[in-house]
């Protein structure tokens, strides 16, 4: 049973009803952050059930120190991870004396949760009887500032409502904070000082081993039926922990609240001697705005977000609701205006996969971001791998390569590898083939050649030397062969000739000669500079062709599918639906020793190669591989639905694209991996705009034209997007009758529609 408990709504998250089992997953679902930080939806007050604490800031990380029962050499040292990071949210409530808390309460009536998605805050409201019997109602607001991105801000608001009482409000700064996920239960954060200046609160603390320096700061106010107090505070500071303590009289019926305005601010964009100043500029930022104004520059920032990155679905409101939840969080993660951050699986929701960067951005997430933002977003993401060339350079040489060949790392932060089981960290090659996807599908999108000359030649040029260097000649095949490799499917590992690696080497090595030959052609000086700082000379070049010419690829004749990998037919194939149900999911119910003899696939891997290079194949072909493989393939992977959806969706299969459709885009909400708690599932939240854009809207780009073969789900009335098309905007709206296309820029632009080139002109509807 897939958990059902949020409310379906259009625009909000909502959950109604306290529930001590739910909290762990509410915390993940209704996290906010605001591309820069994010944070749990963990509770202000004090709450002493169950909970996962999370607060994280961007780039800053740990090395954690490797654990693994047997060294392997190549490993690397650590395992990068974003931190649990000081808490700023806290603020301890006594109500004569008795604390609030949710876990020991009496009574908690009327809970509500809503994640405004449409504004960007989180609320949460409740009756709480406390164990003095004194009710109160308690409405909490939040948000994480994209206007000013260093700050948080909170309302706490009580109404008394069966007595006179006295309130003490405590808001606190903590330091002394842990991970859940730490290898060796080491602290991550020392405490370096903690100081106050009137009624501004920081905390300045360093990480371990990596020195950033960060400034948490706070500052309240507490009012009184809507009036600022002038209420005389104490303050307490321990060894990591600031507190002010402000004590208010309350009659029943009255209102009180007690606004905090906090965040951090670090020396990744300050000078270390600045950090109080800067903070305490922020502060004075928010204290002169006031809450109420910051809430409204809040609503209005996600409102121009929304103007270029909403999708609506007409009818099926959970599909609605899912959708704009995933661009919501998308949003949330990254907003590409530093390209020295990126999109963990997690965002900002958790602790898993180390908040670090894996082949999910550049496979997964590019194609959100160029279309719904500026180019110059995409472009920052290429950007970042770009940066850490020199770092992939050395990963590889780590593992013996030579001469300038790159490995780009599974997991990173800052371009060192740091992910360690070797079927993954040696084996799961193939993302290395993603970063020159993602240039190819940058340039095919905005038209931008120049990123090639100015970076992403040496990335590819690095990266088709890998390839060389990593297959060898197999004198029984005459062939090209690649072994022991792990594919985008996990469930196999130390394979030979996993087709999707073979292919996307082969068309790596294609890709950068073509480009190679283009930047000499026309930009001979960009080209000088790459051929004198690769050394790249003909006779590499000419192996290089050799591979791609003669790369072997496993075929079965007798099924007409290109095989996953060699020996793929030895398996026992049984379709998915001939398994008991009680056995799924199998990572959970089977041991890894079974997965691995078992034929089941965890997410597209060969069907990940025609998603990629859906031209070099018929229609047919792929309907072939679709029919052999995804009937063993048990989507384990959020990444899995989302491709899945696209190539139903492409096949006419519209009610099967719609369930995996559904399965992507509401994968959290209605926790369909059982796993919620641990945090969203960021990245594939990507896969879901696709799956609506490409796979309903079928939208491609051909031949520097934008092409749509719209469908659309039984249960929709209409649906509609929109696409940033090099720097013009194109609404698309498909009901069952018609498309309606609407620009908005100022020259005609011509599309393909059902495979007819129509003309769209500016500012005139135009239906299909
Ligand atoms: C998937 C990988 C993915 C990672 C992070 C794994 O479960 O198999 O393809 O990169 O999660 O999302």
């Amino acid at each position: 049973m897939n958990q059902d408990y949020i409310q379906p709504n259009e625009w909000s998250i909502l959950e109604e009803g306290f529930d001590v089992e739910r909290v762990k997953s509410s915390e993940s679902l209704f996290s906010i952050g605001n591309g820069v930080m994010g944070q749990r939806a963990n509770f202000e007050e004090h709450y002493s059930g169950p909970s996962f604490q999370g607060s994280y800031i961007g780039g800053v990380y740990y090395p954690d120190k490797t654990k693994v029962g047997w060294w392997k050499n190549g490993y690397p040292e650590y395992f990068a991870k974003v931190l649990n990071a000081p808490n700023w949210i806290g603020i301890n409530v006594f109500v004569n004396d008795e604390a609030l808390d949710l876990f020991t309460c009496k009574k908690v009536e009327d809970f509500t949760r809503e994640l405004n998605m449409k504004a960007g805050f989180h609320r949460r409201s409740f009756v709480a009887t406390l164990p003095n019997d004194v009710e109160i109602s308690v409405t909490a607001t939040r948000f994480l500032s994209i206007v000013e991105d260093e700050l948080g801000a909170i309302d706490f608001e009580i109404e008394v409502l069966n007595s006179d009482v006295e309130v003490r409000f405590e808001p606190y700064l903590d330091g002394g904070i842990t991970n859940t996920d730490a290898n060796w239960e080491e602290r991550f954060w020392k405490t370096l000082e903690v100081k106050s200046e009137g009624n501004k609160g920081f905390v300045l603390s360093k990480t371990l081993k990596t020195e950033f320096h960060v400034n948490t700061f706070m500052q309240s106010e507490v009012l009184l039926n809507g009036e600022k107090q002038d209420v005389e505070f104490t303050e307490t500071k321990t060894e990591d922990k600031l507190t002010f303590s402000y004590s208010v009289k309350a009659e029943k019926g009255q209102k009180l609240s007690l606004r905090k305005y906090a965040g951090y601010v670090t020396d990744m964009n300050h000078k270390r001697s600045d950090l109080v100043t800067a903070a305490s500029k922020v502060l004075d930022y928010a204290t002169n705005s006031g809450f109420s104004k910051l809430l409204q520059e809040q609503k209005e920032a996600w409102a121009k977000i929304w103007e270029m990155a909403d999708i609506t679905i007409e009818g099926d409101v959970k599909a609605q609701q899912g959708i704009r939840f995933n661009i919501f969080q998308l949003n949330q993660t990254y907003l590409g205006k530093d390209e020295r951050l990126n999109i963990g699986p997690k965002g900002f929701t958790g602790e898993k996969y180390g908040g670090s960067t894996y082949w999910d951005t550049e496979a997964y997430c590019i194609p959100f971001y160029m279309a719904t933002k500026d180019h110059q977003v995409a472009r920052n993401l290429l950007t970042y791998r770009y940066n850490h060339l020199d770092k992939a350079i050395e990963n590889a040489e780590k593992l013996g390569f030579i001469n300038g060949a790159a490995l780009y790392p599974m997991v990173t932060m800052n371009g060192e590898e740091s992910h360690n089981e070797w079927e993954i960290t040696f084996e799961e090659i193939h993302r290395n083939g993603a970063m020159v996807y993602a240039i190819y599908n940058y340039v095919r999108y905005t038209g931008d050649f120049t990123y090639i000359p100015e970076k992403g030649l040496e990335v590819m040029i690095a990266i088709a030397r890998f390839w060389q260097q990593r297959v060898n000649f197999s004198k029984n095949k005459n062939k090209y062969v690649m072994l022991g490799v792990t594919g985008p499917n996990e469930y196999e590992n130390n394979v030979h000739n996993n087709w999707y690696t073979n292919y996307i080497a082969k068309w790596c090595i294609e890709y950068c000669l073509e480009s190679i030959d283009k930047v000499k052609d026309a930009y001979p000086e960009d080209y000088e500079r790459v051929m004198g700082k690769t050394k790249l000379n003909e006779g590499e070049l000419a192996k290089w062709k050799e591979v791609a010419d003669n790369m072997y690829f496993p075929y079965s004749e007798e099924n007409g599918v290109f095989l996953q990998q060699d020996g793929f037919l030895d398996k026992e194939i049984l379709p998915i639906a001939e398994l008991d149900k009680t056995q799924r999911p199998i990572n959970q119910k089977w041991s890894w020793d079974r997965i691995l003899r078992s034929c089941y696939i965890k997410q597209a891997d060969v069907l990940q190669g025609f998603y990629f290079f859906e031209d070099h194949f018929s229609k047919n072909e792929l309907e072939k591989h679709f029919d052999y493989y995804e009937p063993i393939t048990v989507h384990e992977s959020s990444l899995s639905p989302c491709v899945h959806s696209i190539q139903a969706a492409l096949l006419g299969r519209t009610k099967q694209a719609y369930e995996f459709y559904l399965r992507t885009s509401r994968l959290d909400l209605d926790d369909y991996n059982k796993e919620v708690e641990q945090g969203c599932h960021i990245t594939s939240m990507a896969g879901t705009w696709m799956s609506i854009v490409e796979g309903f809207g079928g939208m491609r780009v051909k031949n520097d034209k934008l092409s749509f073969n719209p469908t659309i789900p039984e249960d929709w009335e209409s649906y509609s997007f929109k696409v940033n098309f090099r720097d013009q905007v194109l609404k698309v709206k498909v009901s069952a009758e018609k498309t309606v296309f609407q620009l908005e820029g100022e020259n005609a632009i011509e599309i393909n529609v059902n495979g007819k080139s129509v003309e769209v002109n500016p500012n005139q509807e135009f239906a299909v």
